[in-house]
């Protein structure tokens, strides 16, 4: 069967069908070609973009033009995965204006589907402006790394009955905003299988276990190109920075001995060639 791009009604019959959604993040063309090839849903361009390639402590710092440009590399990259846009820190906060103009530079810049934004209660009122114009929105509870200091630092949330309960009600509250669906971060397993039985969309977890509708990492961090820190729901499935620093590796020292390169990576020129350019040489001398 032809592959067709992945639309949100797509995303509500999985749910339907109890079918797993897939997604992964990616941040530049070749990235987002691979994870786009592999069959993948949809594709976030993630603000951890900050910290697994910009180097940032936190994705805090990251900026809307630095977010847009990333953006516009995945979306080259990007045939058939729905493709969603990480609005970074202080892009939604300030007033809902601001935060709908800058959800509308991820469409219309950078040409992704949708917006994710973090957050419960004080993001609804601009979840509702930006869902109003026009633009899907994903919501984002449990772990919220723009909100670390915040949060007490990379810990897991709604342990307690009543933060589990308060992450249902946000949950809840973000369905009747309009999104339409909730990743969930860092959230015990079996909050994360009660959200998702209430909700009639969708949750895609990240360190909430198995029971949610879709999963979602960080590809940064599942092909071992990132391991500053690799939180306990990380599974590595290659390790590509242990390839690449062989390669590297081999390279320096093939170059340093005069191994690389060889005839098979040199480009060769006919013999008379090289004989009439001697010629001319010593006519010029
Ligand atoms: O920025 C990101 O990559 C995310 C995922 C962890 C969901 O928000």
């Amino acid at each position: 069967m032809e592959r067709k791009k992945f639309m949100i009604t797509d995303l509500r019959t999985k749910k339907r069908d109890g079918k797993k959604i897939t997604m992964l993040t990616a941040y530049d063309y070749p990235m987002a070609r691979l994870v786009d090839e592999a069959g993948i849903d949809m594709i976030l361009v993630g603000d951890s973009v900050g910290m697994v390639v910009l180097g940032y402590d936190s994705t805090v710092p990251v900026t809307m033009d630095e977010m847009i440009h990333h953006a516009k590399a995945v979306r080259r990259g990007t045939k058939y995965a729905f493709l969603i846009g990480d609005m970074p820190f202080m892009s939604y906060q300030v007033s809902t204006e601001e935060a709908v103009r800058n959800a509308g530079r991820f469409l219309k810049e950078a040409g992704c589907d949708a917006v994710k934004l973090e957050g419960g209660d004080e993001v609804i009122d601009a979840t509702i402006a930006i869902v109003n114009a026009g633009i899907p929105v994903l919501g984002h509870l449990g772990l919220t790394p723009q909100t670390i200091s915040k949060l007490g630092g990379f810990k897991v949330q709604g342990k307690t009955a009543e933060g589990a309960q308060k992450i249902l009600e946000e949950a809840m509250k973000l369905q009747r905003a309009g999104c339409f669906a909730i990743v969930l971060e860092c959230v015990p397993d079996l909050v994360a299988k009660m959200i998702t039985e209430k909700l009639s969309i969708p949750t895609i977890g990240i360190g909430a276990g198995p029971h949610c509708d879709g999963q979602v990492l960080v590809t940064n961090d599942m092909v071992g190109l990132y391991d500053r820190f690799v939180p306990k729901f990380v599974k590595q499935y290659v390790k590509l920075s242990t390839a690449i620093l062989e390669g590297f590796k081999k390279y320096k020292d093939e170059v340093e001995k005069g191994v690389y390169p060889d005839k098979e990576h040199s480009f060769a020129i006919k013999e008379e060639e090289i004989d009439k350019l001697k010629k001319t040489k010593k006519r010029k001398n």
